[in-house]
């Protein structure tokens, strides 16, 4: 198994520029194991951005951020086709990237909300009709504004349903939070990034991908996650449950998440580990649910109550 060590290597490599956050690291891999994609969710000023930069660098790859506003255009993210002595010469886009930071997704209207999906989904990106490869590997950090915020344009449930993983990023401890304020003083820019060097590179992405991809399912597991996502279709609370897309997802992420933990093999507590952050996202509650103190990880755990683990 080389994603353990492949893991603890990146993550001893990101721990000079980034204080703790070590259970975002870990769903970053995890997804780039997958060919998935990553929902950030968590307040300003906790490393979000120093977070998948200092990844970028410690797997060798491309970095980009793209911030959303209000009147970015598809092109300001795929590219444009502009006159060049005559010739129309295509001026790639910041998509064009291996790791992409898209802060605050929901501020753009779904125009460009959508370019961004057919990037995500297709791994292409289509300029003037003419589709064009993006990147290997490709993966997308996305971070949102919370919903209730002014001037912004939620992304429909279809969206949501691209990200395979949600992450949580926290406020650090205290004792980070020491830690933080006491790593080389540089004013108030950004620091640490150049204590961050390369530990691994795209050769090697590629050997954990066929690593996780080779990771054995055995039927009765197969048919839990099944069962799982079926049951959140079914429960009283959940408005939209989730998807066969969803599924797909939660076995990948199963695979990925058995293979860091050394197995060639995926159990049930690797399904159940991975519900939450998989599932959670792209579940719509009830009206009558969301009135409660009653959230979709709730639905979730429901779900997971409610069928039996194969043992
Ligand atoms: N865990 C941490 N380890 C080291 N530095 C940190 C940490 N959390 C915050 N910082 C400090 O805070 C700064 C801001 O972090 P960063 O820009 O990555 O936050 P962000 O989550 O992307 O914020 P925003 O949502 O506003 O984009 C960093 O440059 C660093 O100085
Ligand atoms: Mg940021």
């Amino acid at each position: 198994m080389m994603f353990p060590d492949f893991a603890d290597r990146v993550a001893a490599a990101v721990a000079p520029a980034v204080v703790g956050q070590t259970e975002t690291l870990r769903s970053m891999l995890l997804a780039i194991a997958v060919r998935g994609h990553v929902l950030l969710e968590g307040p300003p000023g906790v490393a979000k951005t120093l977070l998948a930069n200092s990844l970028a660098r410690a797997l060798s790859l491309q970095f980009a951020r793209i911030q959303f506003t209000p009147d970015m255009l598809p092109s300001d993210l795929t590219g444009t086709l502009t006159l060049r002595g005559g010739e129309l010469v295509f001026q790639p886009g910041p998509v064009f990237t291996n790791l992409l930071l898209a802060d605050e997704i929901n501020r753009t209207p779904p125009k460009t909300q959508a370019a961004l999906l057919e990037a995500m989904q297709e791994a292409q990106v289509s300029v003037e009709g003419k589709p064009r490869p993006l990147g290997d590997p490709f993966c997308v950090f996305a971070t949102q504004n919370p919903i209730e915020y002014e001037g912004t344009y939620p992304l429909p449930e279809a969206q949501l349903d691209r990200f395979a993983i949600r992450a949580v990023v926290d406020y650090p401890s205290a004792e980070e939070e020491a830690q933080i304020v006491t790593q080389a003083a540089r004013g108030v820019a950004v620091s640490g990034l150049e204590a961050v060097v390369a530990v691994a590179d795209g050769a090697e992405i590629a050997a954990v991908r066929g690593e996780v991809d080779a990771t054995r399912l055995s039927p009765e597991v197969a048919n839990y996650i099944v069962a799982l996502v079926r049951r959140t279709r079914e429960l009283p609370s959940v408005a939209l449950g989730a998807s066969p897309r969803a599924a797909v997802h939660l076995t990948a992420l199963s695979r990925a998440q058995a293979c860091l933990s050394g197995r060639d093999f995926v159990t049930p507590d690797d399904v159940v580990g991975m519900a939450k952050p998989v599932l959670a996202h792209r579940l719509i509650l009830s009206p009558e649910a969301s009135l409660e103190r009653y959230g979709p990880e709730d639905a979730v755990e429901a779900a997971l109550g409610s069928v039996a683990v194969p043992r």
